[in-house]
């Protein structure tokens, strides 16, 4: 991406934050950035997890697919089973708002989400968002699978749900917009959220990879 764009909104602390690394010890009393306590989720061991990666950047180059990586580790060392589909490469297809679906399924597309995705979602304990920050919220790769949430709504309630994003930004209030989407949704989708990483600052692969947020998702995993 042309970097500029962002530090034009972000300032001289961007800069600074980008010369020095992730802006982490302006987060690290921010209640966003929720690890849970070891055992705090309840689910117990073998859950199924669902990890959602939605950037369209190569796997070993891309920031939000490291840390849906780190926390994929975390949770196959603590003994889940983790599937991953990977929502920037997929047959993938926006919603049509046709409604043929009556929001109880199945949908008019026969696509990667219909085949492959929503069979997993349905039966997962844990559903993992991971995105990108695009212009302050998700990526469209992403909102493309929620809406697809849509032809089965009520089958997906009770899940439990993670997110994971990266930003180049380090403002304070760079995630506020997702954040606010992320929990609007946990709260319709009757979901409960399980932990945040809103790895701010983190616009480069070398950025997150240093970063104590890499950390926190591999903890979420092995808290689990
Ligand atoms: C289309 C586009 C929009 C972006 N919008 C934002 C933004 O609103 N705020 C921000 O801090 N970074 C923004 N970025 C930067 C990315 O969030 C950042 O580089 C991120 O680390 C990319 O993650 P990835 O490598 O997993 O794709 C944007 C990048 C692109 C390509």
């Amino acid at each position: 991406m042309n970097r500029r764009e962002f530090l034009k909104i972000s300032g001289i602390g961007a800069m600074t934050l980008f010369m020095s690394g992730c802006g982490l010890s302006a987060l690290k009393d921010d209640k966003k950035n929720v690890v849970p306590e070891k055992g705090s989720v309840s689910g117990g061991k073998n859950m199924k997890i669902v990890v959602i990666t939605s950037s369209p950047h190569a796997k070993n180059e891309s920031t939000s697919i490291y840390l849906a990586d780190r926390f994929t580790e975390g949770a196959k060392s603590a003994g889940h089973e983790v599937f991953t589909f990977d929502a920037a490469n997929g047959d993938t297809h926006p919603c049509r708002g046709c409604d043929k679906c009556g929001m109880d399924g199945p949908c008019i597309f026969k696509d990667d989400i219909e085949n492959i995705l929503m069979p997993k979602m349905l039966e997962a304990d844990l559903i993992v968002l991971t995105t990108p920050l695009y212009y302050f919220g998700m990526s469209a790769q992403l909102k493309i699978i929620v809406d697809r949430f849509y032809s089965r709504t009520g089958k997906l309630h009770g899940k439990k749900s993670i997110m994971l994003a990266t930003a180049y930004n380090s403002a304070d209030w760079t995630m506020e917009a997702l954040i606010n989407h992320y929990e609007t949704l946990v709260r319709y989708m009757e979901w409960k959220d399980v932990g945040q990483v809103m790895a701010t600052g983190c616009g480069a692969r070398s950025l997150v990879e240093k970063s104590e947020f890499a950390d926190m998702a591999y903890k979420i995993g092995t808290n689990l």
